[in-house]
């Protein structure tokens, strides 16, 4: 896991009077607003004996005060006010006293962290020019993957998963499950790939936005902040001007689970009504990477590529590029020491990202920060030494259709992407409210699947409707 990236702790408009705890790279922080209503995150572990500043409560100063001894904080990390001694000044009564803090924005709906000492280093929030337009609608979505954070990322940062998971195929080439010439452009802080496509439209009202045999582009770009991925479509076809277009962002709870946010964009369909339909499409493909990431193994984010690992030219191409941004960040000294924090986690421990504040002022703090890998200190598998299969040079040697036959059972849960969605379903989620959508969707996808069936029907929703009022 890295330090000094910018990650999303959260969404704006749930941060309002009371504090709200966070877990990150595996360290609890906790948000709240200050006197001037300004998001700040500072470390939830009171430097006195560890509460949970989360508990305590905000005052209207801006300070938050620990549920024990009553020591206030502010967003700064200073502290302000130790209550017992109210009449000295607090570096008398307490010397040292003194928490993490982190530089916080907000900035499109989203609480963003910067979760290191270096803040002006780290690689700038990216823009989304579509927030805030009109021609936009936006649908948001966010969940707990019990993945690491890599691991979920890579379920989508790849073409030839597209025809396997989720059953769009490449139509118009030869080979339908090779992705087609794309290009990957980098920089430092993120990359972009651009491919033209002729995907078979989806099933339902979708099958009416564009005619079959027209191509697609596609464009993916991934930003180190947020570990965001955006995806665009222009799902009417190139040149209708119909755009599909997503956000993923990424945090790392710890080295085992992620939350997943996302924003859907459309500007087609504008109708509220059609926000279920919109959602439930979109989550249908979240949910195929969802069971898959959180199958794989080992379990636990990687902390590089597998030096032994097979690197063939569709599949993990693009992984690579990510991984290469990973090295740049490990080469500035921002990755957490991963064999460090398990020795010393042995032992009582707690979790402390290094700070601004701290860096300024390294002596003198109660708990040490999380160690790292100091700057400098050479990969051990640099990803330029990888070896990779470069397929193109080779001659292939088995006829064009080899491999083509029928599987034993048609429809795979994994391959099949296609749900039935009765137009009675989708009318009792729209009338669901917004934030219990996505929940009823999900719910009803693992019921079918927990069925044996890849169908999402009326009668399945009833019988989950049915199940939850006898519990009530
Ligand atoms: S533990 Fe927080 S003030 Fe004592
Ligand atoms: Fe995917």
């Amino acid at each position: 896991m890295y330090t000094n990236v910018w990650y999303v702790a959260g969404r704006s408009d749930t941060l309002t009077e009371e504090p709200v705890k966070v877990t990150m790279l595996g360290a609890d922080l906790v948000l709240f607003r200050d006197a001037d209503g300004q998001a700040r995150c500072i470390s939830n572990v009171c430097p006195h004996r560890g509460s949970n500043l989360a508990a305590g409560t905000l005052y209207k100063d801006g300070t938050l005060a620990c549920p024990f001894h009553g020591w206030r904080f502010n967003g700064d990390g200073d502290c302000t006010l130790v209550p017992s001694r109210r009449d000295h000044e607090v570096q008398v009564v307490a010397p040292r006293a003194r928490i993490d803090a982190y530089a916080t924005v907000e900035k499109y709906g989203l609480i963003w962290v910067c979760l290191g000492d270096e803040p002006d280093a780290a690689s700038p929030i990216f823009d989304i020019p579509e927030w805030g337009n009109d021609a936009w609608r936006f649908t948001y979505n966010e969940e707990i993957w019990d993945a690491d954070y890599h691991t979920s990322k890579f379920t989508n940062l790849d073409y030839v998963h597209l025809p396997v998971v989720h059953g769009i195929l490449f139509q118009g080439n030869e080979n339908p499950i090779q992705a087609p010439e794309h290009h990957v452009t980098a920089t430092e802080h993120g990359y972009q790939s651009v491919m033209q496509i002729n995907a078979k439209p989806s099933e339902g009202v979708w099958s009416t936005l564009r005619d079959e045999g027209t191509k697609v582009e596609s464009i993916m770009k991934f930003f180190v902040p947020g570990f965001t991925l955006r995806g665009q479509v222009e799902i009417g076809g190139i040149g209708s001007g119909m755009f599909n277009i997503f956000y993923e962002f990424t945090t790392p709870i710890d080295e085992y689970r992620c939350v997943m946010r996302h924003y859907f964009l459309r500007n087609y369909k504008m109708e509220a009504d059609f926000d279920a339909e919109h959602t439930r499409r979109n989550l249908q493909n979240v949910h195929q990477d969802k069971r898959l990431a959180e199958s794989q193994r080992p379990r636990g984010a990687p902390t590089g590529p597998n030096p032994h690992g097979i690197y063939t030219h569709d599949e993990d191409k693009i992984m690579l590029t990510y991984w290469g941004l990973m090295e740049r960040m490990r080469n500035k000294g921002w990755q957490i020491d991963r064999d460090r924090l398990v020795e010393l986690e042995r032992k009582p421990y707690v979790r402390i990202i290094p700070s601004p504040v701290r860096k300024a002022n390294p002596d003198g703090w109660t708990l040490p920060a999380m160690p790292r890998v100091p700057a400098g200190q050479a990969t051990e598998w640099p990803v330029s030494e990888l070896s990779f299969v470069d397929i193109d040079s080779i001659e292939p040697t088995r006829p064009k259709n080899y491999g083509e036959c029928e599987p034993v059972k048609p429809h795979d849960p994994l391959s099949n992407a296609t749900l039935e969605w009765e137009a009675a379903a989708l009318e009792r989620i729209q009338k669901a409210p917004e934030f219990v959508q996505p929940m009823i969707i999900e719910n009803a996808e693992k019921a079918a699947k927990e069925n044996g069936s890849n169908f999402v029907t009326v009668a399945l929703l009833e019988e989950l409707q049915a199940k939850q009022q006898g519990r009530r």
